[in-house]
């Protein structure tokens, strides 16, 4: 069935229709509970890398976080059908819908126009506080504004659908056929200069599994945006309404008896601990506390710490490194008075005055941009 992200719901399958439009208030009620790819909210750097409800997926070992860019090999992972067998010798993608003239670049073409290069951290919608379904690498593309502009956009367009080569049956949805993976962005956020084909991961070709040799990268918003493998970038005058876009990647908060849903958007600040891991028992000298934070549309200012549950917050170090749309390393050295067990906070602040929130905010149902403190529980002796 080919795919025309602007014909819906004729473009789906029956099951697919069905599963979309009937099930979704139930399946909104069942994630919280549902162990999907990365967002079992309960895990911290202690749990397994991969998740057998996700097979094709592996986080960064966050414990293990050292430096602001993380290496290629150890960057998170998130595909919903795997890498796909592709032919990348010919690569071509191709700016189409409402545009005045259909526009097919070669890879060749691609890497002569301007580059654009950026420090960004990804960050899985579905990355729980305190997993490694978060990484931070240098990306070099080229903006999605130049082949728009070689296009010529329609003035009533309002949105851009990234449309990815991988497609097939979802096992993490019970076996639905889904004809690619696909999501839009406002047509906004696509003509920022940042916004880009990325073609160069860390001054390296963009790996197989990272969406090579093309993929979309959306800096500061959630990952789901970043689509891998892109072969189509569809202009559209309409709310885009595919699988992903539809049923996977949103915001659904209870207001009252009603479910309310919402675009995710912007990355929420958050700051994660990487070290002492849950559990550890510390001598009485000094613990160095080190993590990162992150904010999607502000920069990181402050990252404090508390030891008395929120009641008082200590400033910890900022790394040297940064840049608006990447993380900010940070550290501090702890010398606790006396023995005990403590339970160590980590909270964020961005340039913006916003607060990173103590606790899980229970009008949310869908397991997507967790942002709420992470804690560490250690035994001082
Ligand atoms: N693009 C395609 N084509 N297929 C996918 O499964 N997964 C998305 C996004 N782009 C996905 C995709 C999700 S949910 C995330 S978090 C990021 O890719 C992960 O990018 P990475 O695997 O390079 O870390």
């Amino acid at each position: 069935m080919s795919f025309d992200p602007t014909d819906y719901p004729d473009s789906r399958s029956r099951r697919q229709f069905l599963f979309g439009m009937v099930a979704a208030p139930l399946l909104v009620s069942i994630r919280g509970s549902r162990s999907e790819a990365l967002p079992d909210s309960s895990l911290t750097q202690d749990a397994p890398i991969s998740l057998p409800s996700a097979p094709f997926s592996r986080a960064f070992d966050f414990a293990k976080l050292d430096s602001w860019i993380t290496p290629n090999s150890e960057f998170f992972l998130r595909s919903h059908f795997g890498t796909p067998r592709l032919d990348v010798a010919d690569w071509t993608v191709t700016v189409t819908g409402a545009v005045n003239r259909d526009r097919t670049f070669a890879m060749d073409e691609l890497f002569r126009f301007p580059r654009v290069e950026e420090v960004v951290t990804l960050e899985c919608a579905g990355n729980p506080v305190g997993w490694g379904g978060v990484s931070n690498a240098r990306w070099t593309g080229v903006s999605v504004a130049t082949l728009l502009e070689l296009a010529g956009v329609n003035p009533e367009a309002s949105e851009i659908v990234f449309v990815g080569s991988d497609g097939g049956e979802e096992r993490e949805a019970g076996g639905i056929q889904v004809d690619a993976y696909a999501r839009s962005i406002p047509l906004s956020k696509a003509l920022q200069q940042s916004t880009m084909l990325a073609y160069r991961m860390n001054n390296e070709p963009l790996p197989d599994q990272h969406g090579g040799p093309l993929r979309a990268l959306v800096p500061g918003w959630y990952g789901s945006e970043s689509v891998k493998w892109l072969r189509r970038i569809v202009v559209s005058k309409v709310e885009f309404k595919g699988w992903y876009q539809l049923n996977r990647y949103y915001e659904a908060r209870r207001n009252g008896t009603r479910i309310e849903r919402t675009p995710l958007g912007p990355v929420r600040i958050k700051s994660q601990i990487a070290r002492p891991s849950n559990g550890s028992v510390l001598s009485l000298g000094v613990t160095t506390i080190a993590g990162a934070a992150w904010c999607g549309d502000a920069e990181v200012t402050r990252v404090e710490l508390s030891f008395d549950g929120g009641r008082t917050w200590v400033e910890s170090k900022l790394g040297s490194e940064h840049e608006p749309r990447a993380w900010r390393l940070w550290s501090y050295d702890w010398r606790p008075r006396q023995p005990g067990r403590y339970e160590i906070v980590a909270r964020a602040t961005d340039s913006r005055g916003r607060l990173q929130p103590l606790e899980r905010d229970s009008t949310i149902v869908t397991p997507y941009a967790n942002n709420w403190c992470d804690r560490r529980r250690v035994e001082v002796r």
